[in-house]
């Protein structure tokens, strides 16, 4: 795991701190490198499908990605519903340089922000209960367990009344096969930054945070392991 700095600016607007976060690839000298590996390696565009089907954009509907990365699945997501808006978020310039690009090179006019999803910044864009959906794909085993849990109370702060969250990420095992090859995961993105994914533990963080009705409803096998869509809904009021 390679920790790179991110600068922050802090809700009070008042400080701009560093902190460290996992890049894309674990490693900064493969974030190039990341949009095809996932292409090739992961079948990155079946489950991306499968997952922009569960959340269903509608026109009109405002939709956060939280850790965008390159943009791949806000450009799916714009794709299904040219009438959505399509916000992400991501503390990394460098792969929001490349999101830009693909979206410039897609004509498609998306809307970036730099920052942590544990501790978005203060901004016009991010204000409490103005999405429809969050959407989060590979980024929460990439959170310290307290990161987790802050970032989960900030979506479901972002979220309106009735919004729904899904996050694609690591879960459980289905058999020792996937147990086994998600070691190479743990070992780029952390130990413990993936163990309450590896525990199937995002689904009960998610309600602590205040969803409900959160459950795993999807998995599919990869050649680092088993993938689960996990999705929870903020209470109508
Ligand atoms: C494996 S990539 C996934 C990118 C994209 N969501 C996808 O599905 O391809 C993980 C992303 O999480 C971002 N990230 C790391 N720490 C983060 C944090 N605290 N808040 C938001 N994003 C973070 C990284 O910069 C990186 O772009």
């Amino acid at each position: 795991m390679q920790l790179t700095e991110g600068s922050e600016p802090t809700r009070t607007g008042v400080t701009s701190t560093t902190r460290r976060y996992v890049p894309a690839a674990g490693l900064r000298a493969l974030t190039r490198l990341y949009d095809p590996a996932l292409a090739l390696l992961y079948r990155e565009q079946t489950w991306k499908h499968r997952l922009v089907e569960q959340v269903a954009p509608l026109v009109g509907q405002r939709i956060l990605d939280l850790g965008c990365g390159t943009g791949t699945l806000m450009l799916m997501l714009q794709q299904a519903c040219p009438k959505a808006g399509i916000v992400g978020l991501d503390p990394d310039p460098q792969v929001l340089a490349l999101a830009r690009e693909k979206s410039e090179t897609a004509g498609i006019t998306m809307t970036f922000v730099q920052g942590f999803a544990d501790a978005p910044p203060e901004s016009e864009i991010l204000q409490s209960g103005s999405f429809d959906a969050i959407v989060s794909s590979l980024v929460f085993h990439h959170l310290s367990p307290a990161q987790k849990t802050a970032a989960f109370v900030e979506a479901h702060r972002l979220l309106r009344h009735g919004g729904a969250m899904h996050v694609a990420d690591w879960g459980s095992p289905q058999n020792r096969l996937m147990r086994l090859l998600f070691y190479p995961v743990q070992v780029l993105d952390g130990f413990g930054n993936t163990a309450d994914n590896i525990q199937g533990r995002l689904p009960l963080l998610m309600r602590n945070a205040g969803f409900r009705d959160t459950a795993e409803t999807f998995r599919f096998s990869t050649v680092s392991g088993t993938l689960a869509f996990v999705r929870g809904q903020k209470p109508t009021q």
